[in-house]
């Protein structure tokens, strides 16, 4: 502060006397202000753009066709989450459940609740299935399998797929508009930061896992009876929950893991 004060008060005094040279560099000086303006107004504008603007651009956003509230449901059911997506008796996942299992309890409307008289009206009525936009789908090229993570791996839902079950509301599902492919699985964030193991489900983020759940088994290998014990029952019951562990590990990068 003090300084700037007194330089303005010498170049008052000695204006007449600055020699050429000296002004020169004083314009110099001068014109440094504007460049650093315009770079920072570009700079600024060029960070909207590209973290705001172009995410909103790139992404279009559509309701679900029914507002559903996990929450509720999940306490009106019996068994939880397995009432509406189980296991079939040949291992493959149910997914989102149809019409039918709706239909237990809506063949007319429980209450007043809009939502339920639009679902009621528009689906049940009709026999029409409901279009359900899912949140977490792949590219057709990636095979993947419920039975491996749920039943052999025992993880939770909530691992993957973040706490969708208490929810009272639906998210708006945002699609990519130039591969078709959901937000879910590239991730919220533009800098590429994951706070949960649920923020991204890109190829990366599986292998990360994969590689972990190998490091482990190593690690348990290591162990010399633990290892010797478990070794042979790799080797007598390949399909034993320690069989198959072994199978994913050892096959982890090859491509034909995850992909059709
Ligand atoms: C009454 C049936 C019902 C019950 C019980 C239920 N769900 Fe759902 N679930 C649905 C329906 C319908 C959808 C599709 C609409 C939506 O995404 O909310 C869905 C969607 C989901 C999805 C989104 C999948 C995606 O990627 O789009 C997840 C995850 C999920 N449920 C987890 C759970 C969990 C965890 C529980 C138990 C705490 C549970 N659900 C209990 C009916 C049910
Ligand atoms: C075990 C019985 C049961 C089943 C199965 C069930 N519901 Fe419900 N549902 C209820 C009850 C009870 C309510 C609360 C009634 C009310 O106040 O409207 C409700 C409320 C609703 C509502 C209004 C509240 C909200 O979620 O916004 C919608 C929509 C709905 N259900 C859709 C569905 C769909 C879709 C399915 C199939 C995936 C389904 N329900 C399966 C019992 C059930
Ligand atoms: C290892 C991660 C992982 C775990 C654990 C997991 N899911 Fe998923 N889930 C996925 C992926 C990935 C998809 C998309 C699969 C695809 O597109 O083929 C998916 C899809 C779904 C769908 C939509 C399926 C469809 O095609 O209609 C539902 C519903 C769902 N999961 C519910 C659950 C529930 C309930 C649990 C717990 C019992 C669970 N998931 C556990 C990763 C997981
Ligand atoms: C948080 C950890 C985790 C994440 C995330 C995860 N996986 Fe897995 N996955 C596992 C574990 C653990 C196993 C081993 C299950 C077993 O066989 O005991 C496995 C097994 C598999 C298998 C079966 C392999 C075999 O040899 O039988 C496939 C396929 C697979 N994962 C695909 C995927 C895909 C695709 C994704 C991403 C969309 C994914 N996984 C995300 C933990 C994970
Ligand atoms: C752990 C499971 C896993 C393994 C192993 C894996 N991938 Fe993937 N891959 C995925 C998933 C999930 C996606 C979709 C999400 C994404 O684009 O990241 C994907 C996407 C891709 C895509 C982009 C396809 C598209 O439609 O956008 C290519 C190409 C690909 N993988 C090639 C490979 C090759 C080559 C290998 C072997 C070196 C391999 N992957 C191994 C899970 C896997």
């Amino acid at each position: 502060m003090s300084t700037s004060d007194e330089k303005v008060k010498a170049n008052g005094k000695t204006e007449k006397e600055t020699p050429p040279e000296q002004e020169v560099r004083e314009k110099g000086n001068g014109s440094g202000g504007p460049i650093l303006f315009f770079f920072l107004v570009g700079f600024i504008a060029s960070l909207l753009v590209g973290w705001i603007v172009f995410p909103r651009l790139l992404y279009s956003k559509k309701k679900q066709p029914i507002d559903f509230n996990h929450a509720l449901h999940v306490e009106t059911v019996e068994e939880g989450c397995a009432s509406c997506h189980f296991f079939r008796e040949d291992g493959s996942f149910s997914g989102v459940p149809k019409l039918a299992k709706c239909m237990e309890c809506h063949e007319e409307a429980q209450g007043e609740d809009p939502e339920e008289l639009k679902f009621v009206s528009e689906y049940v009525e009709k026999g029409r299935e409901v279009p359900w936009l899912i949140y977490s789908r792949q590219p057709n090229c990636v095979f993947f399998s419920h039975a491996a993570h749920v039943r052999l791996a025992g993880m939770d839902c909530v691992t993957c797929h973040g706490p969708v079950g208490e929810s009272t509301r639906t998210k708006p599902y945002e699609e990519n508009r130039i591969t078709g492919i959901s937000r879910n699985i590239w991730g919220k964030s533009i800098a590429g930061i994951k706070r949960n193991p649920w923020d991204r489900m890109k190829m990366d983020d599986c292998a990360e896992c994969h590689a972990k759940e190998a490091a482990k088994g190593a690690a348990d290998l290591e162990r010399p009876i633990d290892g010797f014990f478990n070794n042979i029952i790799r080797i007598a019951f390949p399909e034993s929950l320690l069989g198959r562990k072994s199978s994913a590990q050892t096959r982890n990068e090859a491509c034909f893991v995850c992909h059709k």
